[in-house]
């Protein structure tokens, strides 16, 4: 064993390094689409419904240029579909792909890429499937039920560690108690920190969280982490050679209340200086924001096949494609968080 494999680290340091740091798994040249499916590649009609979205908000500020960052923005894939559809609409947008990996060759130039949110953006800052991939510790109560930190080696074995503290502890007690022995939880404070970094980066507008999601009355007792490789669920092992991600606990984005810890400028998810108020939340399922904008997966009247067969294919097609973006037990299931940011809010 390399002295690397043989390092015990806490998950939320060792999942920085496997898709972060050198050779890191989100670094590498295929991005998130060689491995898995978001909605995004799912179909176009994500990128659809988040262009109607965005003309919503566009509306609200009464302006016809808004913003559209998108965090965690994979291969700009997002924003591409978003200027598609937005083309010859009467609405200006400026796009910023936020990204740790660097920008992809032949990507649209009218995207800004960059590794933080712009301050003071005007418009809707959206991020889908982001906040899972924020490295975060994960916990364990031991056989007395001490809550204890887990510790990780880069062949994925585990120990634990020293007993949970400070604003950890806290943050578990109020979003994510642990009562068994052998209970895990994921502890999502950088979570917290990194979601109102971004939401409180907009001047005016809308910030919106797309994720596998549970909140209080639903986590799930052994926590969630685990890994992706090309397409398949793996164990989840910190080498760089898969995704790690646990499903986040949204309802604690949402409101990061007195543990949520300091944000401020930086990197998204970077601490920073001041303590973060956020405004109001709303929690929907994917299936009802899409319905809202717009999205069913239902089937086409079949007199439509007679009268225009083309299009009834083409209906036929986008409702199936709709289907799976709504899906109960898939991506349907997936809560959209909400935080509108009023012109008004002092920042
Ligand atoms: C699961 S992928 C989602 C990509 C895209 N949003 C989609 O839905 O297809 C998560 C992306 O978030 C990026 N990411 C993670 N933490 C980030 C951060 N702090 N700032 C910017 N990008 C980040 C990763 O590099 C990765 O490309």
């Amino acid at each position: 064993m390399t002295d690397e494999t043989c390092q015990w680290q806490g998950w939320r340091q060792a999942t920085e390094r496997a898709l972060y740091g050198p050779g890191g798994f989100y670094l590498r040249p295929e991005g998130p689409a060689g491995h898995f499916r978001t909605s995004v590649h799912a179909s176009p009609l994500f990128a659809a419904a988040v262009a109607r979205l965005l003309r919503e908000v566009a509306e609200e500020l009464g302006t016809a240029e808004a913003d559209l960052v998108d965090v965690g923005a994979g291969r700009g894939e997002l924003l591409a579909g978003v200027l598609a559809a937005t083309e010859g609409s009467g609405l200006t947008v400026r796009a910023y792909a936020v990204e740790r990996a660097a920008r992809p060759a032949g990507l649209d130039d009218r995207v800004v890429w960059t590794d933080r949110p712009p301050r003071g953006a005007r418009g809707l800052l959206f991020a889908n499937e982001w906040l899972d991939n924020v490295p975060v510790d994960v916990a364990e109560a031991d056989a007395e039920g001490t809550v204890r930190y887990v510790e990780v080696r880069a062949d994925g074995a585990e120990r634990l560690g020293a007993p949970v503290s400070g604003p950890d502890a806290e943050w578990l007690a109020r979003w994510w108690p642990l009562r068994e022995p052998g209970a895990r939880a994921e502890i999502g404070r950088p979570r917290d920190e990194a979601w109102a970094a971004a939401v409180t980066s907009l001047a005016a507008g809308r910030a919106v969280a797309v994720d596998y999601a549970h909140v209080r009355d639903s986590r799930p007792p052994f926590g969630s982490l685990t890994g992706f490789r090309a397409g398949r669920e793996v164990p989840p092992v910190p080498d760089g050679s898969c995704d790690l991600t646990a499903h986040v606990a949204l309802d604690a984005c949402a409101d990061p209340g007195p543990t949520g810890g300091p944000v401020g400028e930086g990197h998204a998810g970077a601490p920073g200086a001041a303590g973060p108020v956020l405004p109001a939340a709303e929690l929907l399922t994917q299936r009802e924001a899409l319905r809202r904008l717009g999205v069913s997966g239902e089937r086409p009247p079949l007199a439509l096949a007679s009268t225009d067969p083309t299009g009834y294919v083409r209906a036929l097609a986008a409702a199936g494609e709709a289907a799976e973006l709504t899906a109960r037990g898939g991506l349907g299931d997936f809560l959209w968080l909400t935080q509108r940011v009023p012109p008004t809010t002092d920042r």
